[in-house]
């Protein structure tokens, strides 16, 4: 039997039209590469976040994790589901930074990219094996 599917095709859809959406709000002078994210929370509550760029480079925030670090201050900690929209026709997976970020919160959160027009939904635990955690690290400190 299969397994049941993270995200349905139409909440997938839906999330991503949410994260495309959030992307008209990006900041992005330096590289003009606006990126939205929308989160999904129980219940279907959303947040939209989107990247921010800065003069001095290094400073700038993906849309991922800014949407992160707005739902942490609506008190919402686990997203089901990250959906991430790039330019049009540019695959736009989250970097190594945000996946390690989002992990915190819920490393089976599903992710939703666009791939040829249509949504595909992966985990983010597949997409970061081995991401760092003190758990599994006890014992470690000094
Ligand atoms: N960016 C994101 O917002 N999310 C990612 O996962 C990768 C990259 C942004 C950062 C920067 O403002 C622009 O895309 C180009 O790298």
């Amino acid at each position: 039997m299969d397994d049941k599917p993270l995200l349905s095709k139409e909440a997938a859809k839906k999330l991503l039209a949410e994260a495309a959406r959030a992307r008209a709000a990006a900041y992005a002078p330096y590289s003009g590469f606006c990126v939205g994210a929308a989160l999904l929370f129980e219940g279907g509550l959303t947040v939209p976040g989107c990247n921010v760029e800065n003069a001095s480079y290094s400073l700038s925030v993906c849309a991922e994790r800014n949407a992160m670090t707005t739902a942490l201050t609506k008190g919402l900690r686990r997203p089901l589901a990250v959906a991430v929209a790039g330019p049009e026709g540019a695959f736009c997976p989250p970097c190594g930074a945000c996946r390690q970020f989002l992990a915190e919160f819920n490393p089976d959160m599903a992710v939703v990219l666009k791939e040829a027009d249509e949504p595909v939904v992966y985990t983010l635990r597949e997409l970061l094996p081995l991401s760092f955690s003190l758990d599994e690290n006890c014992g470690g400190a000094d």
